[in-house]
């Protein structure tokens, strides 16, 4: 297998890896296949966050937030005048900055499954003539196949019941040779700050929700961390999904992963018996 590395990506000292294909045995070992909550209490938990969660987010990133969401918006690629679909968009920030990566004569639609989020969303952003907001499910987006340049997922797909038919979803509506980029949550290394950065992030969430008035809501962001796969895996999970040329980045000591991904020029399908 041929591994291709997208241009434009940031020099930071972080590093960097291509993905290698690991076994199935390894793939199994461990790490969830997908979330275990419902998504219509995961929704009714983004709706009650959604008005803190900008908030909240800067000071559980130490602002470093902005930082990773310019990584992704370089990694996509995306010229002046195209198009991208930003899924799981929350309050819109990541996809406003889409939205001006592509200029006037672009497009971006922004899709979120929490009905408040995307209010959020339209009313901060709502201005930006290049970019549109719609209500839907990132396991079955609500628009055709092959539409966008590039698609988007921040901190989205560790809340989603399967997150390789994630990686399949925003595969299928992405234009062969465009990119599948993803934002998430990860396992630091080496293990001990990983060790530290885990026990401080489940302490750290809740009692920020708490200081907020969002305690239960917030409990739920570092249990969805638990289990979910490492870069390495993710990586696996984005090539089975049939992206190639996937590789990813660890930002910040780790405390997050940058995968991306192309859709492939030819559909890919399974030989003949033989
Ligand atoms: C942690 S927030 C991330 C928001 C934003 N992307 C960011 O970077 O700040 C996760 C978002 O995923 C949305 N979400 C969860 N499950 C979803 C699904 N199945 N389909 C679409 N959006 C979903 C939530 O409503 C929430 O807005």
């Amino acid at each position: 297998m041929t591994i291709t590395h997208p241009p434009e990506i940031d020099d930071s000292p972080e590093t960097r890896h291509d993905a290698t294909p690991g076994s199935d045995d390894e793939m199994d070992r461990g790490a969830r296949q997908g979330n275990s909550v419902p998504e219509d209490e995961v929704a009714a938990i983004f709706d009650e966050i959604a008005p803190v969660y900008d908030r909240v987010n800067t000071l559980m990133t130490l602002g470093l937030d902005g930082r990773w969401r310019r990584s992704a918006v370089r990694a996509t690629g995306l010229a002046s005048g195209e198009s991208a679909i930003d899924v799981a968009c929350g309050t819109g920030k990541l996809a406003a900055e889409l939205a001006e990566r592509v200029g006037p004569f672009g497009r971006v639609v922004a899709v979120d499954i929490s009905p408040r989020m995307i209010e959020r969303a339209r009313s901060a952003y709502g201005d930006l003539v290049q970019l549109g907001f719609e209500l839907g499910n990132a396991l079955a987006l609500p628009v055709g196949t092959g539409k966008f340049d590039a698609a988007t997922i921040a901190f989205g797909l560790r809340n989603l019941s399967d997150f390789e038919a994630g990686f399949r979803e925003l595969a299928r509506v992405v234009r062969p040779g465009g990119r599948v980029v993803c934002l998430e949550l990860s396992m630091p290394r080496p293990m001990l700050w990983g060790r530290i950065y885990h026990a401080t992030f489940r302490r750290l969430a809740p009692a920020l929700g708490t200081l907020f008035r969002q305690g239960a809501a917030y409990r739920y962001l570092p249990e969805s961390l638990e289990g979910f796969p490492d870069a390495d895996r993710l990586a696996e999970s984005m090539r089975r999904s049939g992206l190639v040329g996937v590789s990813y980045r660890r930002l910040s000591l780790g405390a997050v992963a940058l995968h991306v991904g192309t859709v492939p020029q030819t559909v890919r399908t399974a030989s003949p018996a033989g």
